[in-house]
């Protein structure tokens, strides 16, 4: 019998991309799913130029989610990039959750491949848990749906991890 963590999956997303992506990979996982939404409206052109802004100040936003990642052994985190940083909604959750001790993987959407800057915002704000997985992809691939190739590396990371014999969580 196989031991299984808990795992959450939870997503920032403007347009539906990384909503796309952590949709797949919470099925592959057979973990929970939990949108992180931002309350200030972020669509149309003026929020547009809003946004850039407010992601290149780290402004904070308010959020609303439904899931406590304190009650999972694994939290997954998806963003997009805006402005070559981390957007306010994922930066306000990773700034108001503590994921001390947490196993935390993150995962990015963006429209280039220069995502090594707001992998690194994200691991300074979850310092104190145990970073281990990172995957990036690009919106172009997202839309073509050609995602199961390039998560597939990831996905058998957060496999291997999610298993252990200290845990209590279940499964057949
Ligand atoms: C305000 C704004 C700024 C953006 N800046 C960048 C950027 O600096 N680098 C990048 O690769 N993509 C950038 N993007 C593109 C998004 O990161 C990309 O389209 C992402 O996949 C969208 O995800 P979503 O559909 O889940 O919102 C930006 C998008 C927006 C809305």
């Amino acid at each position: 019998m196989a031991i299984q963590m808990k795992i959450l999956v939870a997503y920032y997303s403007r347009t539906g991309t990384t909503k796309a992506v952590g949709e797949y990979l919470a099925k592959e996982l057979g973990a929970d799913i939990d949108e992180i939404v931002d309350l200030k409206e972020r669509l149309g052109p003026v929020n547009y130029i809003r946004a850039a802004r407010d992601a290149k100040g780290l402004n904070a936003t308010e959020i609303r989610c439904e899931k406590n990642p304190v009650d999972y052994d694994v939290i997954v985190i998806g963003t997009p990039i805006w402005r070559n940083s981390l957007p306010p909604a994922p930066h306000t959750y990773l700034s108001s959750h503590s994921l001390k001790g947490k196993k935390v993987a993150f995962f990015i959407t963006s429209a280039s491949e220069d995502r090594e800057f707001v992998f690194k915002q994200m691991k300074q704000r979850a310092a104190d848990s145990e970073i281990i997985g990172t995957c990036g992809i690009l919106q172009k691939v997202v839309k073509n749906g050609n995602i199961s190739d390039q998560l597939a590396g990831i996905i058998k990371t957060l496999k291997a991890e999610s298993v252990s014999n200290s845990q209590v969580h279940l499964v057949e």
